[in-house]
């Protein structure tokens, strides 16, 4: 069966692979049922915190811990977005993820979609890394700068997902384009039902200049906050099979959520323009031969 799901509920879910040797946290005590029906989390409780009103939650790094949540349901194809306002100040070293992926855990198998928001020095600018896992396989990074500062405000991270193209998209303007340009691929993830997950932790291993930039545990905690999660997709119930025909009374798989439209051509010209900062596809020296996605990609335009 299909569902039409909008989602206007407060996260609460932990997880994350970088989360390795953390065990859950139980929730029995929350007073927000629907919160417990839907996502699960595992952080400690010092690591997250809800608004008053429970609509916000603010995920913390420390020395210690991150945290991380996930839903409960998994979704194949739709349009999933977040609002978050990142840390701010001197988050060098410190990364918030949005993403989606198939399972808990970095397994050799997994497909995923990745949002993940490097942090920086006082003052310098955050930078947007995005990824497509299939079976197992990454090496899909794409850079990107934004042009607004992400942690004085919420903006909104969303993926567009159907079997023609996967769009990431920051607030309506699509930074990254994933098209399904053979159906017979072995890049485009469309087969199997993926969980959202979000996570904050230390990456000052790779993150920052490469490396270079530590985190200042000094500065702890680090905190990103969440809020206003859509999850406007094909809930996967078992028994397969569920959300394989693809129906056309879901807005996201029709003929306009298959292209761009011409404002998002444009916005997405201006993109490719201004902000990619970097782009595996343009590696020649990381891959002696380009991936199939990057060069059958061009014979179609
Ligand atoms: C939330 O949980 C309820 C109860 O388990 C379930 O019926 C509903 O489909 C879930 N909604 C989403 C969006 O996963
Ligand atoms: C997926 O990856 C596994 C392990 O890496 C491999 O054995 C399997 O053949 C792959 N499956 C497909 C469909 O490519
Ligand atoms: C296809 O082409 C666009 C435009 O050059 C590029 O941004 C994108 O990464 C390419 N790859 C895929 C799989 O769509
Ligand atoms: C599509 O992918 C399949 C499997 O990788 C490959 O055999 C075929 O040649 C590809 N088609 C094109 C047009 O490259
Ligand atoms: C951090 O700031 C430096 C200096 O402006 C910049 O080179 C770098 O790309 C920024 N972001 C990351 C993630 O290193």
């Amino acid at each position: 069966m299909e569902k039409r799901v909008h989602l206007f509920l407060p996260l609460l879910v932990c997880t994350a692979n970088v989360l390795a040797g953390l065990a859950p946290f139980t929730e029995a005590a929350e007073s927000k049922s629907s919160f417990d029906d839907n996502f699960s989390k595992s952080c400690p409780e010092t690591n997250f915190k809800t608004s008053a009103d429970g609509q916000i939650w603010y995920l913390s790094l420390d020395k210690q811990a991150g945290c991380g949540f996930m839903t409960k349901q998994r979704y194949r194809f739709g349009w999933f977005s977040m609002k978050l306002k990142l840390v701010g100040g001197d988050s060098a070293g410190v990364v918030t993820a949005y993403y989606m992926c198939t399972e808990n855990a970095a397994g050799p198998e997994r497909d995923e979609l990745d949002f993940e928001f490097l942090g920086n020095r006082t003052g310098q600018p955050y930078i947007i890394q995005t990824n497509v896992y299939k079976n197992g396989t990454g090496n899909r990074e794409m850079r990107h700068s934004l042009w607004f500062n992400p942690t004085e405000d919420y903006h909104e991270y969303a993926f567009l997902w159907n079997n023609e193209q996967i769009l990431f998209v920051v607030d309506q303007v699509p930074i990254r384009v994933y098209k399904n340009t053979n159906y017979t691929n072995g890049f485009f993830p469309n087969q199997k039902p993926m969980y959202l997950f979000s996570s904050i932790w230390n990456a000052d291993d790779w993150a920052t200049r490469g490396g270079l930039e530590k985190t200042d545990w000094i500065k702890a905690p680090f905190v990103s906050s969440y809020t206003d999660f859509v999850a406007d997709g094909c809930q996967w119930e078992d028994p397969y099979p569920a959300c394989v025909s693809t129906t056309t009374e879901h807005w996201w798989d029709q003929y306009n959520a298959w292209h761009l439209s011409e404002d998002q051509t444009m916005d997405y010209a201006w993109v490719q323009r201004n902000l990619v900062v970097y782009d595996y596809c343009k590696d020649t020296k990381r891959f002696a031969t380009l991936p199939e996605e990057c060069w059958l990609n061009e014979s179609i335009s």
